[in-house]
């Protein structure tokens, strides 16, 4: 299926950047937002409430994801209820453990049964997965975010994984499983193939959404003619 108005996943951009987060708010295709501390490092944010505020500002209606980044859990706890008090859209991401391998899924209990909206983020095994889905409950809407590009970045194939654990939170219907880390568009098809609720896509990968279902005769030609221009303005000869 290449057809975008078909498809049953939820889209959310994964990002750092004002600008062009603003401007796929405005792609009915985007259904939410994610972002991480390591992309909001590579974008240069200093100010994390403020660039947190400017977004929601503007981007009040569509769930927004925002991640703690204390390693410890009582602070992880403070930082996670002032990040939920910004507003009714938003998600707070908690790391699956924190940096000493010790697991979130209390603060995730504590946390989803206060009426936190929550993303627990960083999933790799199915193991994680069931702990952090009993620990959510169904008390509040909510979301685990399983990395697949990570794992197939490792030679393994995500496909029957992320499809377990698609199974693993049916019996709980505010819990969505998030497609995270994609490496290419065509992982939103894989992702639509299993169930999962939602994909959380780069920018850069979302581009690439206008070519959805393109004609392969005309893409080659226009491949075609993108070398042809790129030899003719560097000017080649031989
Ligand atoms: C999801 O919410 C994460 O921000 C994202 O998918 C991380 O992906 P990466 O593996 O490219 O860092």
């Amino acid at each position: 299926m290449t057809n975008l108005d078909k498809l049953k996943i939820k889209i959310f951009a994964d990002g750092a950047e004002l600008d062009g987060i603003l401007e796929l708010y405005k792609n009915r295709y985007i259904a939410g937002f994610t972002t991480n501390p390591t992309l909001m490092n590579k974008s240069g944010i200093k100010d994390y409430e403020g660039f947190a505020r400017k977004l929601l500002e503007h981007i009040p209606d569509r769930p927004f994801s925002f991640e703690v980044f204390s390693d410890e859990f009582d602070e992880m706890e403070r930082q996670a209820l002032k990040i939920a008090s910004w507003g009714k859209n938003v998600y707070v991401k908690i790391p699956v453990t924190n940096t000493r391998r010790e697991s979130s899924v209390n603060l995730v209990k504590k946390l989803a049964d206060a009426g936190v909206q929550l993303n627990v983020t960083a999933l790799m095994t199915l193991e994680q997965v069931s702990d952090i889905s009993a620990a959510l409950g169904n008390n509040v809407p909510s979301y685990i975010s399983v990395f697949a590009g990570r794992i197939a970045d490792t030679g393994r194939d995500p496909m029957p994984l992320m499809k377990r654990a698609v199974e693993i939170l049916s019996p709980h219907n505010k819990q969505e499983l998030i497609w995270a880390s994609p490496r290419e568009l065509l992982n939103i098809f894989h992702a639509e193939e299993i169930g999962c609720h939602i994909i959380t896509v780069t920018h850069d990968i979302l581009k690439k959404l206008s070519i959805v279902g393109k004609d392969l005769d005309e893409y080659s030609l226009d491949t075609v003619k993108m070398f042809r221009d790129d030899a003719v303005k560097a000017g080649f000869s031989l």
